[in-house]
């Protein structure tokens, strides 16, 4: 009986959302704690419906987060259909558009204007994130993981289109607690400029607000897969510790940090010199690009004086963003580091920062080799763009995000991974 009544609200206010009408906003008062009737009332239009969805629509989502074969066959089937794919893009010029009127916008699409529960306000998080193209991605990326408590760095790349710039400077400036990076740089691939784009934010960061209490790095193609709470909980349990990957640095990487390179025509090159040996000589571990670090480790990053010569040693290795934050990790004295010795050695596998099918690693579960299932999506430089198809065995993963997701090629994968947090995060509501 209460089923079919709560049914017949939702059905309702879908309708008064597809109408677009505004008193709903009105109701939009802050959630109490516990499980409250008028739930419906006010939450259960912000979620995901067939009617805001594109194209996507007509996928089954829970069949293909069971990995239900008939499923995961039209989606793949839809994937690769261009006239699909196509349909699903949306252009830059949108963005600029659809932000005139930001409050339209932020309900239109769903944003979530309000913390959820007490335990994600009292606990904000810092995210840095670094965009060069695909706004569509950014978008939906900032959207599954925005909250008003939280605060959000953006670096959109010196040589990105202008219409990207444009778009992502619109859709930041609907929040206030969405910001553009005050120094941009233009990066360049596997050198210095990569690791300069996050240090210019965590510097913004550190300076913009006080509250903050964790620091996540992103980059445009990262999806979450865990709600805003689930993430606060993960990094509640760290209990102050950091989650990055560190460990021994492999004797073919080497040259990476004791021959000096330069850019050139904005590509990294050797220049065929001889560095000198790190700073205070620091152990050289290594690691990834992708980071959940305390706020203590982030203000070390800005201020401690031995990490700060690193920092300028580090400016003519090759991929410094893979080995830089992985060495701090085990500095001593750095909050929330573990001693340089190889028995605190944690794979990207162990860390939470971030999930990555790696080409090589994949395999069939009976393969010792292998460290994941094969890839369901497609291949960029060797890491797998995920499909419909790994969603399934991602969810049950420990990482707080996944590396790499692509509209223009999955629509579908993270079409059903936002409606699934979605329906997850207002589910924690009860
Ligand atoms: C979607 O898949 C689920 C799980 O197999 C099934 O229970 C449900 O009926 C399907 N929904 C539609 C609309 O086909
Ligand atoms: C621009 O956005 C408004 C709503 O904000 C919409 O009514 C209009 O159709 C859009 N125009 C274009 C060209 O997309
Ligand atoms: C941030 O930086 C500005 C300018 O450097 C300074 O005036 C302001 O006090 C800083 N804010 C915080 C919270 O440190």
């Amino acid at each position: 009986m209460m089923l079919l009544k709560r049914g017949r609200l939702l059905l309702l206010l879908k309708l008064t959302v597809v109408l677009g009408s505004v008193w709903m906003f009105s109701l939009l008062i802050r959630p109490k704690t516990g499980w409250d009737p008028t739930y419906i009332f006010r939450y259960g239009w912000l979620e995901y419906t067939d009617a805001d969805g594109g194209p996507e629509k007509v996928c089954n989502c829970s069949a293909i987060l069971q990995g239900e074969r008939e499923a995961l066959l039209q989606a793949k089937l839809l994937t690769i259909t261009k006239a699909f794919r196509k349909s699903v893009h949306i252009p830059d010029e949108y963005y600029i558009n659809a932000t005139q009127d930001c409050r339209i916008f932020k309900l239109s699409r769903k944003y979530l204007l309000f913390p959820l529960s007490q335990e994600e306000e009292d606990f904000p998080l810092a995210y840095s994130m670094v965009v060069h193209h695909k706004v569509q991605n950014f978008e939906r990326l900032l959207r599954a993981i925005y909250a008003p408590q939280n605060i959000y760095c953006i670096h959109v790349d010196k040589k990105a289109a202008a219409s990207v710039l444009s778009a992502i400077k619109a859709i930041t400036s609907c929040f206030p607690n969405v910001f553009m990076v005050s120094k941009a740089v233009s990066v360049v691939y596997s050198a210095w400029p990569r690791v300069q784009a996050d240090l210019n934010c965590m510097a913004d960061l550190y300076n913009a607000s006080t509250k903050w209490k964790y620091f996540i790095n992103l980059c445009g193609q990262d999806f979450p897969l865990k709600t805003n709470l689930e993430i606060v909980r993960a990094l509640r349990s760290l209990k102050g510790g950091n989650s990055l990957e560190s460990e021994k640095l492999p004797g073919e990487k080497r040259w990476r940090v004791t021959v000096a390179h330069e850019i050139v025509d904005g590509k990294i090159q050797l220049t065929g010199k001889v560095k000198q040996p790190p700073p205070f000589n620091l152990p050289i571990l290594s690691g990834n690009a992708y980071i959940v670090v305390n706020r203590g480790y982030i203000h070390s990053v800005l201020k401690d004086n031995r990490i700060l010569a690193l920092i300028e040693w580090a400016k003519d290795t090759y991929s410094p963003d893979e080995f830089l934050w992985a060495t701090i990790q085990r500095i001593p004295g750095v909050p929330g580091s573990t001693r340089p010795s190889p028995k605190y050695d944690i794979t990207d596998i162990n860390a939470i920062a971030r999930m990555v099918k790696w080409q090589w690693h994949e395999g069939s579960q009976g393969s010792l080799e292998a460290a994941y299932p094969e890839c369901q999506g497609s291949h960029v430089r060797a890491i797998c763009v995920y499909g419909a198809g790994d969603l399934q065995w991602m969810l049950e993963q420990h990482h707080l995000f996944a590396n790499k997701f692509d509209t223009d090629t999955d629509p579908i994968a993270v079409y059903c991974l936002e409606r699934y947090l979605r329906e997850k995060a207002l589910a924690e509501l009860h």
